[in-house]
Formats: C-alpha cells, structure tokens, sequence
C-alpha cells in the first residue's frame, strides 16, 4: 500500500522527525510507514549500544570487529582494500541492527597533533577522497548508509565545539572540502555529518554556503544532513542552512522552535518539508532483525589481519634487519608486544570480537621468544629497574624487537608534543647499545618523533593501529609471510616547529588561523625546501621496484594519460605503490611544488613487469580561482611526477596545457594594467586615452611604455583622476558594456 508523502503530516509530526528518537536513532513516523533508523559509529568498526545510550562509553556495546583505523588504512594507499573494510563494517553494520554507519572522516591531517588523526586518513586530500569514497562504496553495496564525516575543516579537538576554523577560499576548496567532493560526487553517500566547529565565524550546523550551496548545488548531493552529536545550537538556523537531522534527540524544545519559526512566517514550510522527505527516505535503510557479528568474526577477523599487514609502514631497514630469518633468537621488549594499542579513544571505540598481541603471533609463527615488558605505561613500576632488565635479557639474543608506542590518544583531545614517553626512548638507546640488531616497533595513532633514538635503531617499523588483528598482521611483516607495502600518508618532520601550522595551531581566543592556506604537510616541505626525517610517500619494501617507460599524453580537454612499466626485480612478491604528482608553476597564484594527482597499488611477483595506465582529469591541473569563483587550468607547462615518495622523483614528463583562459570580468576597481590587457577593451582604452594627443604626445608614449608598467596596478577608478587623463567614468562604462 503507498505510504503517505511524510510531508502532508501535521507540522508538529514533521518537526518531531528532525531531530532523533533517542541517543541512537531516528524518529518514527507510523502514519507514514517510515521507520527508525539506527546512526551508529563508525569509521574502523560497529559500536553499537544497546543497554544503554551514552557518549562516555560507560556502556559497553556489542562485540564487532575492530578493523585497522583510517590512520593505518591511509597508509594502505589502496582504494580497494579500504573498500573491503566498508563492507565488512557494512555486513556487521547490518548484523548488528544498524542503517546507517557513522564513516568515513576524512578530515585533513593538518597538524600531527590533532587528536583524532587516528580516525583521518591523510595530509592529502586526494589520498583522503579516494579512500573515503572507496570505503562509502563498499559500505552502501551492503544495504546500509555511510556518513562522510566531519564537514568541514575540523582539523583539531582544542575547543572543537566552539573554535572558528579561519580559512581562505582557495586553501577551503584545495584542501579541506576537496575529499568531501571527491567521497559525495563519486560515491553519493546516504548521509554527510557536520562538523562542530565554525568555519569563518558560521557554525558548520548553520553554514548555508557548505550545507546548500557547495554540497547540494554544486555537488549534487541528494542524501541527508545530520549535525554532529549536540553540534546545534541553533535549530531554525540550522534548518534554513541546510541541516536536515539534529542528533541525538528527542529535543521537544527545537521541534517546539521549528514550528514557532514556521508559524511565524521565519522559516519556510518548504523548507521543513524538503527535510523530511530526506529523513523519511534515510528510514528505508533501517535494519528489521539482528543477528549478531558470530557468523561472520571468523572471516571478518582473518581479513583484519590481511589488511593491518598492508598497512605497515617499513621506514628505515639497514643491514637487511628485516624480515627476521627463521630460527632467530628473539627478545621481544616493550609492554606493547603483550598488551597492543590498537585503537584510539572516543566514538569509535570497538569492543573487538578478540584481540592478538604480537608477542603470542611471533612464537606461533615459529620463533624463539622471549619477553620482557621494558617499561609500563601505567606508571607501575621502576622505570630503571625495567630497562636494565630488559637490557639483560637482550644480551643473549641475536635480534631485539623493541614494542613502543602511546597510550591514551584519545577524540576530544589534541597531543601537546610529538615525543614518545622519554622511559621508552631511553629503552630504546639502552637496548640498541648491546643488541646485535633493534628492530623498533611503533604504536601510535599518529606521527611521533624519531629523533634522539633514530639512528640507534638498525629498523623502524611504522604499526599505527593495526585493529584488533594487529598483532598477528606486525609478526607477518616482521617474518617476511607479507611484504611490508604500507607508505606514509603524513610527513614525519624533524621538530614540530618545523610543521606547517606550528605557529597557528590550535589558535588562541576562539579562532584558529589557516595561515598556512594551501601549504600542508608535503606541500610546505617541498615547497620551502625543509628537510624532513621521513617524506609523504616514503616506505620501505623487501623487494625492489624499478619504473620506466613514462609517457604521458594530453588526451582531450585538458585531461592527460599516464602510462609507465613497474617491475619487480628483487626476490620476493610484493605491492608498489605508484605515485603521481603533479608539478606548475602555471596560473597567477602560488603552487606548492607538487600535489598528488593520482595512485594506485600493484602486485608483482619477482621478475614480473606491469604497464599501470592512470588517467589525470582536468582537475588534477587545476587551482581554485577565487575571482572567477571556480576550478581553472592555467595555460602552461605541467611536470607530471613519477615519486618514490613526495620528496624523491624518480621518473617525470612535462606537458603544455591549452587551458581556459578566463579573461578578468573587468570593472571600475580592475587595475588599469587588467584594462589594457583585455583583448576588447585593452585596445579601446589605449585608443581613448590617445585621442586628443599631439603627434609627438604619442611618440612619447611609444618610447615610454614602460610607464604604462608604472602605473598598471592603479584602479581605473582612480586613475581617471590623474591629472592629463583625458578618459571620463563614462568612456569607461562604454568601453565595459562592450567587453559584455
Ligand atoms: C563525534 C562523531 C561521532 C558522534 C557519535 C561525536 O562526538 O565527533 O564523530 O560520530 O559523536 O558518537
């Protein structure tokens, strides 16, 4: 039988719907057959709650699989495999009663700090876009609804309800809506959540120009938009702007407020009833029956394992530390070995079906071990007791394998440093002193510091947070069972003064300045030349990679194809990433010294040659024109960029783009450079300007162009002014209505 349209309903009913039900879910309409639908967390896992709704995580929810975190999935750089860990959160999603997954966020790293990193994937929006819209597509083929997340620019947790994010147009569009366009455009996820704070002074909940008029007029987006939990503050405005669902709820005061503002004459009806269409048809999505994650953790698990193993970063392996051969007398050291960090804190906290240490993988894979813990992180025991225990213990092995890490990263919270506890670097030094080999393993959800121990270690080996089979997928890329392919997708710097946003970050009374504009991460590295302990891109393999056979060809409208030969010529199968960078200084505004335009992950077996074909839209070309307000390919010559890393180039092509030639909408404040540079009204100006001039006058003015150089940048309005110009505003008003 067919339903009611939601929107004939009483006004009071339609207002109730758009805010939740409760903690969890939406409001149900029975008059209009529309259901609640479950909103739960999300990214990496299902954290669903049933006994009881709270965001301090005093109840604990369902068993789920905890998956590797978008931290260790970024470093992945592989679109498919993020796209397999949205199913499988999509299948336990279902499993569990849940519509709608609370993921992907795909937030710009801008500083190391930010707290919630762990839950981001990168530096680059590219990297971000791609695999947020890879794990939206793997979800939604699931039969369940994906939330990009956190729109936009919340790149910290410091006052994060309240801060005024400070962000030029270009940087905004460049770099912190670019993964959004790229996830809603591409992927057409069911929801997008906004973010808690203000982007230039307007709360992400009641920012019109973000929730209207780029993400539905400009990108097409036809889903819901839900407030991030307690971010409204203002109903009606919030609805007016574009926010279709308030979470969580109910909240009888703003549904009272919605309907006052409509009685009123405040806030068109239209408006509420465009709203509830989109909630009513977010209802579809709602989940019948639960069955639990049991029949699935099995496989769910092993595919944890085989994706936390490729995301392994490898950053340094001399004397071919690693793999560590068979038979090998290990010491594993460090109380992460027993007791893994493989999650963050916060929302998306996953109460893992199981969790495997690495300690209990190394010896079921064969290996001679022994442990000691080095230090705790409780602040239980003598710190120097530990360590000289544990330097014993490493005297009589061939290899240490040295666990260390950080605790407590956490959503709400940003870092203050970048180090790691000074026990555990002070482990580190003592162990590598009288080991044969140290092999240093990290846990982190985000950058740390490698100095003051780096070079004491003979391997360092990127863990992130590897998800609840962590443990198990770091022993098989220490044992050689799977080819480290893991690349960084975030800079790891000398000092954090060296970062890009170290002088504006986490900003001071209520605002945060973007003065970096579009110089993050790798961009500002390479642009200013600042060396860096490990580059975006960087990662070591137990194979060898050569690339040849470039070429790239201009294919059409300012799109270009790029075509090379990636072979294996070491001794072991393993994935390469192929990473393609573009490199201009086209166009009248300033380019970082090179952006990633395109990637992908092949596997080769030894001696196994590929061509990998990548295609470069214009938009790889391209610069957000805050004049003409829109995307623009500069005429001019393009280096595409075949990178090891961001800061290594290994193979490149320089090409010349036709471009668009926007000529400048000029008006009375254009520059009088702008004017006589005009096709049309360049020569009429000239003309006017000479007009009641002698004939020596413009020989004089021949001889002196220079002058015009002079003066190019006054405004025409002011230039009128000059004495010995002889032109008037309204030769000027006719010189525009023919450049019209
Ligand atoms: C977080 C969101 C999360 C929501 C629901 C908020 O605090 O910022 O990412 O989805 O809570 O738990």
């Amino acid at each position: 039988m067919p339903q009611p349209d939601p929107a004939t309903l009483p006004l009071e009913r339609k207002a109730s719907l758009l805010s939740g039900g409760d903690f969890w879910s939406t409001q149900p309409l029975d008059e209009a057959g529309v259901a609640a639908v479950v909103l739960t967390d999300g990214p990496h896992g299902i954290r669903r709650q049933k006994a009881g709704a709270d965001h301090l995580g005093f109840h604990a929810s369902e068993p789920a699989t905890c998956f590797a975190p978008a931290v260790a999935v970024g470093s992945s750089w592989d679109a498919e495999l993020a796209e397999r860990v949205g199913a499988a959160v999509g299948r336990e999603a279902r499993a569990l009663g849940v519509g709608v997954v609370l993921g992907p966020g795909v937030n710009i790293k801008r500083s190391p700090l930010c707290g919630r990193n762990f839950e981001y994937y990168s530096e680059d929006p590219l990297l971000s876009g791609v695999l947020g819209a890879a794990f939206v597509r793997g979800a939604q083929a699931q039969g369940v609804g994906a939330t990009v997340k956190h729109f936009a620019v919340n790149n910290q947790e410091t006052e994060r309800m309240r801060v005024s994010a400070e962000v030029d147009e270009r940087t905004l569009r460049e770099i912190y809506l670019a993964a959004f366009e790229r996830v809603v455009t591409e992927a057409r996820p069911a929801a997008v959540m906004s973010a808690y704070n203000k982007i230039n002074g307007v709360p992400a909940s009641e920012n019109r120009r973000l929730l209207t008029d780029v993400l539905r007029t400009e990108w097409g987006f036809e889903g819901v938009v839900v407030s991030d939990w307690g971010a409204v503050g203002d109903r009606v405005a919030a609805l007016a702007a574009g926010l279709d669902l308030q979470m969580p709820g109910p909240d009888e005061a703003h549904d009272a407020a919605i309907v006052e503002a409509v009685r009123e004459g405040r806030l068109d009806q239209a408006v509420v009833d465009a709203s509830v269409r989109r909630v009513a048809a977010l209802a579809r999505l709602a989940v019948a029956s639960e069955t639990g994650v049991d029949a699935v953790a099995a496989d769910h698990h092993a595919l944890a394992r085989e994706v936390a193993a490729d995301c392994v970063v490898l950053l340094k392996n001399d004397k071919y530390t690693l793999p560590l051969a068979d038979g090998l007398r290990l010491t594993v050291v460090g109380e992460f070995a027993a007791r893994p960090q493989f999650q963050g804190g916060g929302s998306s906290l996953v109460n893992a079906t199981r969790v495997d240490t690495p300690l209990d993988a190394l010896r079921s894979l064969g290996h001679l071990v022994t442990y000691v813990p080095g230090f705790t992180t409780d602040g239980t025991g003598d710190a120097e007791t530990l360590r000289e225990e544990a330097v014993r213990a490493v005297c009589g092995a061939e290899v240490a394998v040295v666990f260390v890490g950080l605790r407590g990263e956490t959503e709400g919270v940003d870092r203050e440093n970048l180090d790691l506890p000074a026990d555990q670097v002070e482990l580190v030094r003592a162990v590598a002193a009288v080991a044969p080999r140290t092999v240093v393993v990290l846990s982190t959800g985000g950058v740390v510091s490698l100095e003051g121990w780096h070079d004491s270690a003979d391997a360092i080996v990127a863990g992130w947070l590897l998800g609840q089979a962590g443990g198990s997928a770091l022993a098989d890329v220490l044992s050689g069972a799977v080819n480290p392919s893991g690349r960084l997708a975030e800079t790891v710097p000398l000092r954090l003064e060296d970062t890009p946003s170290f002088l504006n970050f986490p900003g001071e009374a209520g605002q945060v300045r973007h003065g970096e504009g579009v110089m993050v991460g790798y961009r500002h590295y390479e642009s200013v030349g600042r060396a860096v302990r490990y580059p975006f891109g960087h990662g070591l393999s137990y194979t060898t990679f050569e690339t040849d056979a470039l070429s790239v060809d201009v294919t059409g409208d300012d799109t270009a194809t790029v075509r090379l030969r990636v072979t294996n010529t070491g001794e072991r199968t393993g994935k390469h990433v192929v990473q393609v960078y573009v490199a201009t200084t086209a166009g009248r505004v300033r380019r970082p010294a090179r952006e990633l335009r395109a990637f992908t992950k092949v596997e080769l077996r030894p001696g196994e040659s590929r061509i990998v074909e990548l295609l470069l839209e214009r938009r790889a070309f391209a610069h957000y024109d805050i004049e003409a307000d829109r995307w623009h390919v500069a005429p001019g010559a393009y280096t595409v960029q075949i990178g090891e890393s961001a800061a290594e180039v290994v193979a490149e092509q320089t090409v010349t783009l036709i471009g668009d030639n926007i000529a400048a909408a000029l008006s009375l404040d254009s520059a009088i450079g702008d004017w006589l540079a005009h096709p049309v009204a360049g020569p009429m100006l000239r003309a006017a300007l000479m007009a009641e001039a002698t004939e020596q006058e413009r020989q004089q003015a021949e001889a002196n162009g220079d002058m015009m150089e002079m003066v190019a940048s006054i405004p025409a309005r002011q230039f009128l002014h000059f004495p010995g110009v002889s032109v008037s505003t309204d030769d000027l008003t006719e010189i525009l209505e023919a450049t019209r």
